[in-house]
């Protein structure tokens, strides 16, 4: 539970930045009081910079809106909703009770036995034509940057 400031401190159509990682913005939407991620999933702007009206704000970069209730945008350019959080006031202070960031899934990971011949079979196809063509591309650029040193030589 994260206390913003007093009640009285946040009027409504106002919005209040919290420095946390990642920023979330604090917004009282006519007496109704909501807390969002800050950054536009859109781009790098802060929402709490953005415009309210009732519980949509839009972003001041590009336009997109969100709702504040879900967090998802209402139109484009945004298409990701960003995170909401939960708010209480508590004695006259205003609470934000962060969400916990979205768990990211592992990889799905194969057995190693069934990819070790496919990506040595793989590797190898790769590989042969660059080490045929290697060789003859080293000797044509030699020859090619040397060629008036080695007549230089001959001459002499
Ligand atoms: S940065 Fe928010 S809409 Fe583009």
């Amino acid at each position: 539970m994260l206390p913003v400031c007093r009640i009285e401190d946040l009027p409504s159509g106002e919005s209040v930045r919290l420095d946390t990682t990642p920023p979330v913005a604090v917004f009282n939407a006519d007496g109704e009081l909501y807390a969002v991620d800050d950054t536009c999933s859109h781009q790098d702007a802060s929402l709490s910079e953005g415009w309210l009206e009732g519980c949509l704000v839009e972003c001041p970069l590009h336009a997109a809106t969100f709702d504040l209730r879900t967090g998802e945008p209402t139109c484009l350019p945004a298409r990701r909703a960003v995170r909401t959080h939960r708010v209480s006031v508590v004695d006259g202070t205003i609470h934000v009770h962060l969400t916990e960031p979205a768990a990211v899934p592992m990889p799905a990971r194969t057995p190693v036995a069934a990819t070790t011949p496919a990506t040595v079979t793989a590797s190898a196809a790769v590989t042969a034509p660059v080490a045929a063509v290697a060789p003859a591309t080293a000797t044509t650029s030699a020859a090619a940057a040397l060629g008036p040193l080695a007549a230089e030589d001959s001459a002499a």
